[in-house]
């Protein structure tokens, strides 16, 4: 099954290594540039498409997730600032109700990304905010440009998160800050985002993608089973208490010593070798 391109979201496959075949990261960029990459239906659907073909697609080990740099401007326009996706598309809501939004909004595309069984990376460069904030809480893991800023702004909308921020925010930046800043509806600086655990790392523009490459890279070196068993493993935490998630791990963890890649790798460190995995 070849990679579901659109006009709105194209996906580059990178190998995760150029020297050995490790299968490669699938480095998906949301392209309406000229509109922020805010999220209208068609990115909703063509993300969708993505998570399906990454799920089914055994070479792909990792995701990226990034938005469209702006275009030149047009003579004597102002250029357009930089955004990972400034939310969802707000003329989609112009008239909408309850019962339309219920439609939506139902089992979509950040639903699909959360769920998504392997690795991803929200590589972020410019405005994350509402939708494209809860896209990037979607993903494991978020690299920052120094130049980016978060938030949940759709109270000036007179609305509150609907892709999971009142919920995935407080697990990474703690029950008060979410209450401010959904509350507020005020942006946060990439540096205040670092320090409250929104953003993994942050570095600079020039920095970003060389950056994000090599935390790409060097996740999917790893046993894509083993990162697959780990990742459900953490998810546990968010979704159950201490004693229950503790016995999750356990089991979690005792069922990969019947995986070869334990073998593989055990060995591989005992004979000071690199190891080759079976589920690469
Ligand atoms: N939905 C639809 N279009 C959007 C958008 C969104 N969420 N965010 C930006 N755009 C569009 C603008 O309408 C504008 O389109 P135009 O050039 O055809 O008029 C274009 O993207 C550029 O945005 P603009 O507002 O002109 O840029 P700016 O530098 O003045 O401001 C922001 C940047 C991010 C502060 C501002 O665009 C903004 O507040 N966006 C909405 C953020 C939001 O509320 N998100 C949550 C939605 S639920």
């Amino acid at each position: 099954m070849s990679a579901p391109q659109s006009d709105v979201l194209s996906i580059e496959i990178i190998p995760v290594n150029n020297e050995a075949d490790l299968g490669s990261i699938a480095w998906v960029t949301i392209n309406r540039p000229d509109k922020l990459n805010a999220l209208n239906a068609d990115v909703m659907s063509s993300l969708k498409a993505m998570v399906a073909w990454v799920e089914a697609t055994d070479s792909v080990r990792v995701v990226v997730l990034t938005g469209a740099q702006p275009n030149e401007p047009a003579e004597g326009k102002r250029a357009k600032p930089n955004a990972f996706v400034a939310g969802a598309d707000i003329t989609e809501f112009v008239g909408k109700r309850s019962d339309d939004i219920r439609v939506m909004f139902a089992d979509n595309a950040v639903e699909a990304l959360w769920n998504l069984s392997k690795p991803t990376i929200a590589m972020v460069d410019g405005f994350a905010l509402g939708g494209g904030c809860e896209v990037a809480c979607s993903c494991d893991v978020r690299i920052a440009s120094d130049r980016s800023r978060f938030g949940t702004p759709e109270i000036n909308l007179g609305l509150i998160p609907g892709y999971g921020a009142t919920q995935r925010l407080v697990g990474l930046v703690g029950y008060g800050k979410t209450m401010e800043m959904i509350m507020t509806g005020e942006m946060v600086s990439a540096e205040e985002a670092h320090r409250i655990g929104l953003a993994n790392h942050v570095c600079t523009p020039d920095e970003l993608h060389a950056f994000t490459l090599k935390m790409a890279q060097t996740i999917g070196s790893k046993s894509s089973n083993t990162l697959r068993v780990g990742k459900a493993t953490i998810r546990a935490a968010l979704d159950v208490g201490l004693t229950e998630g503790v016995a999750i791990e356990a089991e979690a963890f005792a069922s990969l010593f019947d995986s070869k890649d334990k073998e593989i790798g055990v060995n591989a460190f005992l004979n000071r070798s690199t190891p080759e995995w079976e589920h690469q």
